[in-house]
């Protein structure tokens, strides 16, 4: 039997354990699994193009454990009533290839890149920005308001103890949603910005999580300001960027999987052999990440199965704890493995039914 966790378990878990800790985990989860980077198979995900968006699948494997996602990206959907990035996924068992989990992944996958943004800026970010943080003075600007938005506002106000927030988004609306989900936090500062350049003005880290199927240029280099550390997430498919050009090349720029990022990410922009460092070396101790404070660090995130992988295991441990999930027969149970005709029976219908 596989086990399925709908919508409602997911928000069960969140209500059960409350977001901060559950985003805490994730981190926790997403770092020992990159920190075990060489024990993965892994590979660019699979990419289908249309004129509207893109759907991808995305797996990676350990020796124990196989996982895979669906997701699509469709900046429009907003239209038709539907999220811009929907998502499922799958935990299978390597050893014999049996699914033991499908799982939803819409809200996992917002708060897996969340707690991967901030697995990634506590890595790069200057000291001094995690020193004014806890003095409550660290300051982000988020430009892109929309789904993904809280749970990054959330991710670094709760691990990282971000509590200046300016917020930007060519959608009043999207800004306006988020500062009523914001208010209910009475330690966060929460400044709504006319444009991209003055939320970003100031600020010690700036992420960009827009969504928009063009090279769009949200941050243009003369709005960087030494020792910044950026978390590009809206960036993530063949022709869909948010930075100039310029702005890689006045950073040091780090990645989650090169190959993939090549492709998807803002690096997509840069030649060939434009330097980057993948994240698993500067938390394995291998690379030392940024080399001095006035330095722009960005992480061009484009989202890697392994934040999956990582996700739905914990997902599935909380789940257990709590005794959530439906037991499902995706795959037919079978007293003799060779006859699957008898399935088809009205005596097997009678026996599922029952
Ligand atoms: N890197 C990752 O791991 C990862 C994971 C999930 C989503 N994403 C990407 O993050 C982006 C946001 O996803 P979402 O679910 O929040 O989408 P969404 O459609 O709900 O929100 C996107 C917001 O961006 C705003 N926007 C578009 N152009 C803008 C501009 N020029 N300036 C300011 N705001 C602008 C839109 O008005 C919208 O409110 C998408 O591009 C998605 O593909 C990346």
């Amino acid at each position: 039997m596989t086990t399925l966790l709908t919508t409602h378990d997911i928000a069960r878990i969140v209500s059960a354990h409350g977001l901060p800790q559950v985003l805490r985990r994730l981190e926790a989860a997403i770092t020992a699994d990159f920190r075990r980077w060489a024990e993965f198979d892994k590979v660019a995900r699979v990419a289908s193009h249309s004129r509207t968006g893109v759907i991808e699948l995305m797996p990676v494997a350990d020796a124990q454990q196989y996982s895979f996602k669906y997701v699509n990206g469709h900046p429009a959907n907003g239209l038709q009533g539907l999220p811009t990035v929907m998502a499922f996924g799958v935990l299978a068992d390597v050893a014999t290839g049996q699914p033991t989990l499908l799982s939803e992944l819409t809200i996992t996958t917002a708060m897996r890149t969340a707690a991967t943004s901030v697995m990634a800026a506590r890595a790069l970010m200057k000291k001094s920005i995690r020193q004014n943080a806890l003095h409550g003075a660290g300051t982000m600007a988020l430009i892109g308001n929309g789904a993904q938005s809280e749970f990054q506002a959330l991710a670094f106000h709760h691990l990282l103890g971000i509590n200046k927030l300016r917020l930007f988004d060519t959608d009043p609306a999207a800004t306006a949603k988020l500062v009523r989900h914001l208010a209910q936090l009475p330690g966060l500062d929460v400044q709504v910005c006319a444009n991209t350049r003055e939320a970003v003005r100031g600020a010690d880290i700036v992420t960009t999580v827009t969504a928009d199927k063009r090279n769009a240029v949200i941050i243009d280099a003369d709005m960087l300001s030494a020792g910044m550390h950026l978390n590009a997430v809206g960036g993530d498919c063949p022709g869909k960027t948010e930075l100039d050009a310029q702005v890689l090349r006045s950073s040091r720029v780090f990645v989650e999987y090169e190959p993939q990022t090549r492709i998807e990410g803002e690096l997509q922009q840069m030649p060939a052999d434009f330097a980057v460092t993948e994240l698993w070396r500067v938390l394995e101790g291998l690379d030392p990440g940024r080399r001095s404070d006035a330095e722009v660090t960005l992480f061009d995130s484009v989202g890697f199965a392994l934040e999956d992988f990582s996700a739905l295991r914990l997902m599935a441990e909380l789940a257990q704890g709590l005794g959530l999930g439906q037991r499902v027969d995706l795959i037919p149970s079978m007293a003799d493995p060779k006859d699957l005709f008898s399935q088809l029976s009205p005596a097997a219908a009678q026996r599922r039914a029952a």
